[in-house]
């Protein structure tokens, strides 16, 4: 019975979870990316910009190949350079004869740099291959910048003309962006923080996760176990896609294979999920209980940099221990306290390595049951939602979730 009643509450879940156009996320409200314009200096034919993009969300990141940002001039302005980005087509330059604009495009599409590219064409948080760490796990990485020289193009507040219809892609996930808009410039303080200085002009652009445009496939599969019962429940078959002789290997593959990112080598499951997160209940007593949360990497042509896990359990507002994994409340201040962010420690686990002995990170969970919480009884321990990267995880059919007997004893 309760099983059933979970079950359908986290279908519809799946709907509410960033559908549509206007997405709206409950575990995220105020989830966004920011791109901010700020005009640091008028030039003869223009201006130059500092592009900023923000990610305002809690959980979601931008994980490689990274980010690609798209708008189309309002009238015919051309990038005559930038730094810390580039465009990633010319387009037809061919009516310039000396001096080659950067990019001539009606429409030009945006990618970051490597970290490895030269000092001078590099400004301050660019160059980050695109990936964009979340505000839950990282505040400090997920910010990126490029600078943006434009020409043919407005050289006052009054006369400039603000760029339309920006599309924001990355991978597995499509943004909807709203249009540009004038707000109050931004001040800049100086290192020495001795000055205040302002930009001539800023506008922004919000953009919020769009189901409609992420991938619907998933990638990530949950899988459960319990100490009472020797058997595991699987990750449901083709969770993420069926298996056949040309999608996944057997074993690690030798050699220096070509390294094509966007092209995952997966090892084959029966699930094809190139991300599985394990639940395990390891104990109870009393007060306490315990569970195992392992996190596996099936892709050998990937690593997870600064992954995020988010769980919801009811009783995760009262977890009282965690070892290894960060570990914080997702929404600490609503009646509806039940979800956390887990994510790796900097230099230690923020990496979820390739798949291999190493392709996997794990953590243990103490939590305190309070008074009135029923014992583990069937399906109470294991989680209700589970997201990796903000992507949600298929969940095996609560009628094949482990049996934990009524009475839960100790151990
Ligand atoms: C975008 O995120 C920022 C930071 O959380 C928030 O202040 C702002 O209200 C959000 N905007 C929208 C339209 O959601
Ligand atoms: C906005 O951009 C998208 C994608 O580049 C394009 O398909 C669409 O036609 C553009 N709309 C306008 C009004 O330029
Ligand atoms: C194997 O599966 C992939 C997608 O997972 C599909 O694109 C491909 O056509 C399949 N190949 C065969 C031989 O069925
Ligand atoms: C993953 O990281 C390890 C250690 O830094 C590195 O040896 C390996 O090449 C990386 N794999 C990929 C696919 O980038
Ligand atoms: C929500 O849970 C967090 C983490 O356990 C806790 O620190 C916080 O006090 C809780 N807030 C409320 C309102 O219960
Ligand atoms: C957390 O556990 C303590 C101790 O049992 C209990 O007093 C408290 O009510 C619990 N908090 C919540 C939000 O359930
Ligand atoms: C373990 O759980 C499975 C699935 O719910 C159930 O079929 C089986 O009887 C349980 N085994 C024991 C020993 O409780």
């Amino acid at each position: 019975m309760e099983s059933k009643i979970l079950w359908s509450s986290y279908s519809l879940m799946f709907l509410v979870f960033c559908s549509g156009a206007a997405a709206y996320d409950a575990l995220d409200p105020n989830g966004n990316i920011t791109i901010k314009w700020d005009v640091i200096s008028w030039t003869p034919d223009g201006y130059v910009a500092v592009v900023t993009m923000n990610n305002f969300q809690m959980y979601r990141i931008i994980t490689s190949p990274g980010w690609t940002l798209g708008w189309t001039w309002a009238k015919n302005e051309v990038i005559w350079s930038m730094v810390g980005a580039q465009a990633i087509d010319q387009g037809d330059c061919s009516k310039f004869r000396s001096n080659i604009p950067h990019s001539c495009k009606r429409n030009p599409a945006i990618v970051d740099l490597l970290p490895n590219v030269p000092y001078n064409q590099q400004i301050a948080n660019c160059c980050k291959g695109g990936v964009l760490a979340s505000m839950g796990n990282d505040p400090s990485a997920a910010l990126s910048a490029f600078q943006v020289s434009v020409g043919s193009a407005g050289n006052t507040d009054r006369t400039v003309k603000l760029p339309k219809n920006f599309t924001l892609i990355a991978p597995g996930g499509g943004y909807t962006c709203g249009p540009a808009k004038i707000i109050r410039p931004t001040l800049f303080i100086t290192p020495d923080r001795r000055r205040i200085t302002r930009a001539m002009m800023t506008w922004r652009v919000i953009c919020t996760c769009s189901q409609f445009l992420a991938s619907p496939k998933p990638t990530c599969c949950l899988s459960l176990s319990s100490f009472h019962n020797g058997s595991i429940t699987p990750c449901p078959s083709c969770s993420c896609g069926c298996q056949n002789s040309s999608n996944c290997v057997m074993k690690t593959p030798h050699g220096n294979v070509p390294k094509k990112v966007n092209k995952p080598v997966l090892r084959c499951t029966k699930h094809m999920c190139p991300i599985n997160v394990h639940w395990h209940v390891k104990s109870n007593y009393k007060k306490y209980w315990s569970a195992k949360i392992t996190i596996t990497n099936f892709n050998y042509r990937f690593n997870h940099t600064q992954w995020t896990l988010v769980v919801q359990h009811p009783n995760l507002n009262n977890a009282t221990k965690v070892s290894s994994f960060a570990y914080k409340s997702l929404m600490p201040y609503t009646a509806i306290n039940d979800t956390a962010l887990f994510y790796g420690r900097k230099s230690y686990n923020d990496v979820l390595m390739q798949a291999g002995a190493k392709g996997n990170v794990h953590s243990d969970l103490t939590l305190e049951k309070d008074g009135k919480t029923i014992a583990l009884k069937k399906g109470w321990a294991f989680p209700r939602r589970v997201y990796f990267n903000g992507n949600p995880c298929v969940m095996p059919s609560p009628e094949s979730y482990p049996y934990l007997p009524n009475f839960a004893g100790t151990r």
